[in-house]
């Protein structure tokens, strides 16, 4: 049953929705409060406002709901989690159908993921924008924060939302979009002082979403002429660094064979006040970047303008993993063992340092390639001690004991707790060869010890 709220503010009036601010009386629903709505719900929840999180995995909402914050590895997040349940600013909920209706601001933080031909998959908006088609009060504003494509308002949401024939885009019902560009274990940080791009349906409803994240973040808000260019720019930046990392990558390929470190060459680029530096390394997994080249690629297709800068850059960058298994043969060759039966240790699992997130993660392809060729995979990564990933239980700790046993070490993912490392732990290992993917090994220290080493690009 849709129960709709007589507390209603006309999203359209700045001047009303300015005073449900003050007055801390606009009610939030966030959909889908998983990686970025959480934190986002949190905040919203945070600075007064009475918010609600959607989602449709049940055992989440449970775990919420029983005060178990389910984002350990966000820093300041925990403790916000339990004052705004405390103060019951903040509650979960699998209840779509109540919780639209009682809101005057709708934020949308699906998941905009892609299927196994590289596809962006937008099912999850398209479901919910059906669902408001039906549920979403008059006069409310519903605020895109997922990744998607230029257009993707304009051209699909739009006319989603406004089937039923209940709601007019611009007259009864408002849209915009805030894309969210926080790096996973620095929310809180990135939240309260990256700037965010805004754009609306309307000069007037961009007004407004710059007022109310003015009053929930305080950051700069880059007011963008419309949806579609907010969400270029968002895409842009993303896909920027994505070809910039397959750039890096393809020349250490080329300076290995050279003989030059990259890391060297890069450090020193730097210096140059218009380089601005990636790094190379074992290939770029993630929620954002590789999904990001494909949802621009899709619209490229999709108009007739090609991309062959960022087709390239996917290729270079998914030939990553390859390469390390080329290093690690050639290691194994140097050492005179045979790969066939060998125990490999495989440091960090996650896409990138410090965080618990092995979305599109190179490891995974790693881990895949030396299974084929009849390794024994073992895998130690703080964030994911004793748990099961790829088949493979993951090690609780690494002791010296277990390292005698090892053939080799492939640090995959640069941890904190991997940069640490006592290189003279690896010359105990029944065969001392260590392959670096990552840049935190100084080859020097590495040659002196004896290792079989392998840098990727380092020369
Ligand atoms: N994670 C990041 O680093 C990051 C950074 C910037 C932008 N983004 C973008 O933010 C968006 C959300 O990403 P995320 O990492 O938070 O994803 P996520 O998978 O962590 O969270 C999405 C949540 O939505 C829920 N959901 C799915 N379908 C639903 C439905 N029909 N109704 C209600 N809930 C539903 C899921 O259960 C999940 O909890 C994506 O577009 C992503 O590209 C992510």
């Amino acid at each position: 049953m849709v129960i709709l709220s007589s507390l209603k503010i006309n999203m359209n009036n700045h001047t009303d929705v300015e005073k449900s601010l003050n007055s801390r009386t606009l009610r939030v629903a966030v959909i889908g409060i998983g990686r970025i709505g959480l934190p986002t719900a949190l905040s919203f929840a945070k600075s007064g406002l009475s918010t609600v999180g959607v989602d449709i995995n049940e055992k989440l909402i449970q775990k919420i709901n029983s005060g178990n914050f389910p984002l350990m590895d966000e820093p300041g997040y925990e403790e916000i989690f339990h004052d705004v349940i405390k103060t019951g600013k903040f509650s979960a909920t699998t209840n779509i159908e109540e919780a639209v209706p009682n809101s005057d601001l709708i934020l949308l933080s699906l998941p905009t993921p892609m299927d196994e031909n590289n596809i962006p998959d937008y099912s999850a908006l398209r479901t919910v924008a059906s669902k408001l088609s039906d549920i979403l009060s008059p006069n409310s504003l519903v605020i895109v924060e997922s990744t998607i494509e230029p257009g993707f308002i304009e051209d699909e949401m739009i006319s989603i939302i406004t089937k039923s024939g209940r709601l007019s885009a611009t007259e009864n019902f408002f849209i915009g979009v805030c894309p969210e560009n926080a790096n996973p274990g620095e929310i809180l940080h990135d939240f309260t002082n990256l700037p965010r791009l805004v754009g609306g349906i309307s000069p007037d409803i961009t007004k407004t979403i710059k007022s109310i994240y003015n009053f929930v973040f305080s950051v700069e808000l880059i007011e963008m002429p419309n949806c579609k260019t907010a969400n270029a720019v968002k895409l842009t930046t993303n896909v920027f660094r994505d070809i910039n990392i397959a750039f890096v990558s393809e020349l250490s390929l080329m300076f290995e064979k050279l003989g030059i470190d990259t890391n060297k060459v890069l450090d020193a680029a730097k210096k140059k006040y218009n380089f601005q530096v990636h790094y190379p390394g074992a290939g770029v997994g993630g929620p954002c970047l590789p999904i990001n080249s494909y949802q621009l690629l899709n619209t490229a297709k999709r108009i007739g303008s090609p991309l062959t800068i960022i087709e390239s850059g996917r290729k270079i960058n998914e030939r990553m993993p390859q390469h390390v298994i080329e290093l690690t043969t050639e290691a194994f060759e140097e050492s005179g063992t045979p790969l066939v039966g060998s125990e490999i240790l495989i440091l960090g699992i996650s896409y990138k340092p410090d965080v618990k997130d092995i979305q599109l993660t190179p490891a995974e392809q790693i881990i895949k390639k030396l299974k084929d060729l009849g390794t024994n995979v073992h895998i130690y990564d703080p964030y994911f001690s004793s748990t099961e990933k790829f088949g493979i239980k993951i090690l609780e700790s690494i002791s010296p004991e277990l390292l005698e046993k090892m053939n080799a070490v492939i640090i995959v993912t640069a941890h904190k707790e991997f940069k640490n490392l006592n290189i003279s732990n690896f010359c105990k290992m029944r065969t001392p060869i260590l392959i670096d993917t990552r840049g935190i090994i100084d080859p020097t220290d590495a040659h002196n010890s004896k290792l079989i080493f392998r840098g990727l690009g380092r020369g």
